[in-house]
């Protein structure tokens, strides 16, 4: 048999981070030849994971560009990816979750009629405007897709419940967790200033926060809970890797500048970011990813929206969902900060987002399709 030509196409650092160990694996496998396309949506936040794992990409359309909008994001995947596979003789695309790079380089596979494996495919909130444009994003991606790698049974009900083929869906797990094992490390040394941060006297509240939907006011919100959080626990170090986007380090800076325990860093490359999870005590966040990784760690995750399309998750007890209002964040924070029993309650609840084996599953899942 050929060899399978698989392109993976992704641009921003979660897809990154989720795509690169199922890139690995078809690099491992002689069945197949993987072709990486990067969109580069994210310049530095991708770079840094593609160096991490050794990826070099084949094709990088390097479109990100300050100030950008969705329209211009799409149109630029769209053209960029269509004139790649112009030339290119490709088998299958694969494409990760729910961003514009993702539903942009799928349609443009299915416009010159290229079979789509769509990875962690399935997850729902059901409301069109939140996350945005993430749900419409996923949701279209599936209406393009062939495969659909579900990381949850939940996920594959979604998809049935939309009228998928069942025979087209395979419930895998998260790649993240993939990603996450191969480099969490329990005596890991932090070259940077986390170095200086005292993980055995303080507890590290570990804050990330970036998603549209959440800018303006609700933003706002958080901060100013975490800003009391701060004031009111001085056992509690904060460390906020911020997000590149200058919308958020703006609101960010003003509200949170000058607290002794409040550390505002640069984004973190992705091994001491999991490695700071690892070390840290809680983490608040409105990322997605982040609500799959921690509780893998052990780590109870206070979620900075008001609902998730990972509802296994506050089923199995690994994340609260604090909404966007300054005194429910507080409340619920706190709580967890102060009240033992509670924090281990969720401490040891048990992750339902996998067990390191995704990508194999996904990769054996392609080879079938194309022996068939
Ligand atoms: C994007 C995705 C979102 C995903 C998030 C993960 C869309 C519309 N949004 O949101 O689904 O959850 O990534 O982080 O697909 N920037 C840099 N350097 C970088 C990365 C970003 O300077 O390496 C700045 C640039 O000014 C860029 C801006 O951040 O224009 C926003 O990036 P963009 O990809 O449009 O949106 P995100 O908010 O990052
Ligand atoms: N992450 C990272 N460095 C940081 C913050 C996050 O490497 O400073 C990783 C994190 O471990 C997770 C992913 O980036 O795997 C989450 O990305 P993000 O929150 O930007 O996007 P989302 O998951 O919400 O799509």
């Amino acid at each position: 048999m050929n060899k399978i030509r698989v392109m993976t196409i992704f641009g921003t650092r979660p897809e990154a981070i989720k795509m690169a160990p199922l890139v690995k694996e078809f690099e491992k496998r002689q069945e197949f030849e993987s072709i990486v396309c990067v969109t580069a949506q994210h310049r530095q936040m991708l770079d840094t994971v593609l160096d991490l794992f050794d990826i070099t990409p084949k094709y990088d359309l390097n479109i990100m560009k300050h100030g950008q909008s969705i329209t211009d994001i799409t149109n630029k995947v769209l053209k960029g990816v269509e004139d790649i596979l112009k030339t290119e003789n490709v088998d299958i695309v694969l494409v990760h979750g729910d961003t514009t790079t993702t539903f942009a380089g799928a349609l443009a596979a299915f416009y010159n009629k290229i079979p789509i494996g769509h990875v962690e495919a399935g997850l729902r909130s059901d409301n069109m405007y939140s996350p945005y444009p993430e749900e419409m994003n996923r949701r279209l991606t599936s209406k393009l897709a062939t495969l659909h790698f579900a990381p949850t049974n939940g996920n594959k009900e979604n998809l049935l419940r939309e009228n998928v083929e069942e025979k087209n869906i395979f419930v895998t797990g998260n790649t993240v967790i993939d990603a996450l094992l191969s480099v969490v490390k329990n005596d890991y040394k932090f070259s940077n200033e986390l170095d200086n941060i005292d993980f055995e006297n303080k507890k590290v509240v570990l804050l990330t926060c970036h998603r549209r939907e959440n800018w303006g006011r609700p933003m706002e919100n958080i901060f100013k809970a975490v800003k009391r959080l701060a004031i009111s626990n001085k056992d509690i170090q904060v460390i906020f890797p911020m997000h590149m986007n200058p919308v958020i380090r703006e609101v960010a800076t003003n509200i949170l500048k000058d607290l002794e325990n409040v550390n505002l860093i640069e984004p973190l490359d992705y091994e001491p970011f999991a490695n700071l999870i690892n070390k840290s005590y809680l983490i608040l966040t409105d990322s997605g990813g982040i609500q799959e990784e921690a509780p893998g760690l052990g780590k109870p995750v206070v979620v900075l929206r008001t609902e998730t399309e990972r509802p296994e998750a506050v089923k199995a007890k690994t994340v609260k969902i604090a909404g966007i209002e300054e005194d429910n964040i507080f409340q619920i924070a706190n709580e967890l900060i102060n009240d033992k029993k509670e924090y281990e309650k969720m401490a040891r609840a048990i992750n339902p987002y996998g067990d390191g084996k995704s990508s194999k599953r996904i990769a054996d899942h392609i080879l079938q399709f194309f022996q068939k």
